[in-house]
C-alpha cells in the first residue's frame, strides 16, 4: 500500500447548547455537563510529511493563531508521535472559519484534525479510543470535535455520551473583534459565584426532550450557558448583541462556550437573514456567519 503524502481532515466547530458549571475542582477544572452540537462553520487541516512539526494558518485572524510549538494542533502532532514513537514530522496547514478564540473550540477543532491527519499520514493505526485518550489530554473540547453530532459531555466536558436528537437546526453566529481567554471567563465565573454554594452540573429540564422531538422551538427555549454572565461581564457589548437577536425573534440567543461567539437559533433561511441583517446594521457585531448543526465530526477529506 502507498503511503499518502497529504492528508486533509475537516472538522467542525461548535455551540454548547447547554454549559452546566458545577464546583471547582482541585486540579483546576470545573466539573460540567457540556452539551455539544457540531455545526457546520469548518476548518480543514492539511498534514504533509516534513522532517520537523510547523504549522502555518489561513483565514480571518490567522494572524492570532500561534505557529510556534504552543498550537494544539502541534501539540496533537507531537504526542501522537511521542506515544506511538513515530519519529517523522509534519506540517500542518490550518484554513480557518471556526472563529479565533470565539468559544467555538476552533483550536480544539484542529487539534483533534490534526490527530487524525497523522494518525493517517504515519499510519499508526490507533483504535477510536486511543485517539480519544488522546484528545481529552490535549484539551476537554477535542473529544468531541472527533466525534461530532450531538454529545453531552460530563466530567471536565471530555467524556462523551452521543445525544438522541432529531432534526436540524438553523444557526445565526455574531462573531467580537476580541477574542475572550477561557481561564479568564472561569475564573470570573467563579468572581461572580463567590460565597455562593454551586451545585453538581445537571443536564436543564426538557433539553434532551427537545432534541428528541427535533423542535426547534422548544430547544430555543432551554438553551443556557453558566458562562454567559462571566463572559458579558468581561465583555458588556455581548448583553446588546444577544439584545438584537431576541428582538428579531430568534428562537434562543445564547453566549458560545466562553465567548465572545454568540449563537442565535434561528426559525428559517428567512429569519436567518433577518438576524444577520439586523446584527450587522446595529454594528453590534463584528461579523456574521450562518451555519446549521449537527454535522459530523473530524473526517478525512
Ligand atoms: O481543557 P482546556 O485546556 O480546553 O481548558 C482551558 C481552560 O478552561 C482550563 O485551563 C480551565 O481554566 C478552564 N476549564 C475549566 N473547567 C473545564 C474546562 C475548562 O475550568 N471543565
Amino acid at each position: 500500500m502507498t503511503v499518502p503524502s497529504e492528508v486533509t481532515v475537516r472538522v467542525p466547530g461548535k455551540v454548547n447548547l447547554a454549559l452546566v458549571a458545577g464546583p471547582l475542582r482541585a486540579d483546576g477544572y470545573h466539573e460540567l455537563v457540556n452539551v455539544f452540537h457540531a455545526v457546520s462553520l469548518t476548518d480543514d487541516v492539511t498534514a504533509r510529511a516534513a522532517d520537523d512539526v510547523t504549522v502555518t494558518v489561513e483565514g480571518v485572524h490567522a494572524d492570532r493563531v500561534p505557529c510556534d510549538g504552543s498550537n494544539l494542533a502541534a501539540r496533537a502532532a507531537l504526542l501522537l508521535a511521542e506515544r506511538t514513537g513515530v519519529e517523522a514530522g509534519v506540517h500542518l496547514h490550518i484554513a480557518k472559519q471556526i472563529p479565533v478564540a470565539g468559544g467555538m473550540a476552533g483550536g480544539s477543532a484542529d487539534a483533534a484534525a490534526a490527530l487524525l491527519a497523522c494518525d493517517a499520514l504515519w499510519r499508526t493505526g490507533l483504535s477510536r479510543d486511543e485517539l480519544l485518550d488522546l484528545a481529552a489530554e490535549l484539551g476537554s473540547d477535542v473529544p468531541f470535535a472527533l466525534v461530532g453530532g450531538t454529545a453531552v459531555g460530563t466530567g471536565r466536558g471530555e467524556r462523551l455520551t452521543p445525544a438522541l436528537a432529531r432534526g436540524e437546526y438553523e444557526w445565526v453566529f455574531a462573531l467580537s473583534g476580541e477574542g475572550l481567554s477561557t481561564p479568564a471567563v472561569y475564573a470570573e465565573l467563579d468572581r461572580l459565584r463567590t460565597g455562593r454554594p454551586v451545585p453538581a452540573p445537571a443536564v436543564p429540564d426538557g433539553l434532551m426532550q427537545a432534541l428528541r422531538s427535533g423542535d426547534p422551538e422548544a430547544l430555543g427555549a432551554v438553551l443556557t450557558n453558566d458562562l454567559e454572565p462571566a463572559a458579558c461581564a468581561l465583555a458588556p457589548h455581548l448583553e446588546r448583541t444577544l439584545d438584537v437577536g431576541r428582538e428579531y425573534g430568534a428562537l434562543g440567543a445564547v453566549v458560545s462556550g466562553s465567548g465572545p461567539t454568540v449563537a442565535f437559533l434561528v426559525k428559517d433561511t428567512e429569519q436567518a437573514l433577518d438576524i444577520s441583517v439586523a446584527l450587522t446594521a446595529s454594528g453590534v457585531a463584528d461579523d456574521v456567519r450562518r451555519a446549521r448543526g449537527p454535522v459530523p465530526g473530524a473526517r478525512l477529506l
